[in-house]
């Protein structure tokens, strides 16, 4: 299967906000090289595992991903994110909780995504994207046309790709790619038949930090799941 590439290259958004703790800097020079996955060692790394792999884009401070590696041992759970500080909170959980089904990318999922196998994946997150709310900053929005023909390719049949947001504008335009994808290739359909199945949060589907804050602050979000059909 061949997919439209990303035309910039650039991640956006920050890399680091605080230096990192002792603890936190000593687990990204020795945990670190142990859990890592880069798209050069993705290919082996899934073809390593027998059983499901389950991708998480932009994993923030890594509850959610860490919730579902403990939930399902049986699953090669993997995520990427640019954030060092994010990706230190990761380590640290996987520490803590001593997790042996986690492999983390320290850097931006596209070159990774790019380098997965066709269909290996039978689940992806993407939570809480980046909204970039400026009309001239929505080409670097993560839900994409390239993004969705990439998770496509990646994605089984009867998997699922999930996608939160409480920005509304996001949502709106979440949907919208998927329609303009579903035009050419029938290959997502939103599973909601009601409003309480996107509006209220699947038991499986543990809270971050992010979405936290963003229910605090009174935007309640939109928790979007997408069965890959054909
Ligand atoms: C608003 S935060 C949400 C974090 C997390 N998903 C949550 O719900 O708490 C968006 C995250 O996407 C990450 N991100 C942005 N561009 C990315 C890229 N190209 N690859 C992977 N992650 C990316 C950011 O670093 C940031 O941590």
């Amino acid at each position: 299967m061949t997919s439209p590439e990303w035309t910039d290259d650039r991640v956006y958004g920050r890399r680091q906000d605080k230096p990192l703790r002792t603890r936190h800097s000593n687990l990204m020079s020795d945990l670190l090289p142990q859990v890592a996955v880069t798209p050069d060692t993705v290919k082996s790394i899934v073809a390593a595992h027998q059983g499901d792999v389950w991708l998480e884009v932009g994993f923030g401070g890594g509850e959610h991903l860490a919730w579902h590696a403990a939930q399902n041992p049986d699953v090669l759970m993997i995520g990427a994110e640019p954030f060092i500080n994010g990706v230190a909170k990761l380590l640290a959980l996987i520490d803590e909780y001593d997790l042996k089904n986690v492999r983390v990318c320290h850097g931006d999922v596209r070159p990774l995504m790019a380098a997965i196998p066709d269909r290996r994946l039978s689940r992806m997150f993407v939570l809480h994207p980046d909204p970039w709310p400026k009309s001239r900053h929505f080409k670097r929005r993560m839900i994409s046309a390239p993004f969705l023909a990439h998770a496509a390719r990646l994605l089984q049949t009867g998997s699922e790709l999930r996608v939160a947001s409480d920005i509304p504008d996001y949502v709106r335009w979440t949907l919208m790619r998927v329609q303009i994808h579903n035009r050419w290739n029938k290959d997502f359909q939103w599973t909601a038949n009601r409003k309480a199945d996107w509006t209220n949060r699947p038991e499986d589907w543990p809270q971050t930090r992010y979405e936290k804050k963003a229910i605090r602050e009174g935007r309640p979000p939109a928790y979007l799941k997408f069965a890959r059909c054909g």
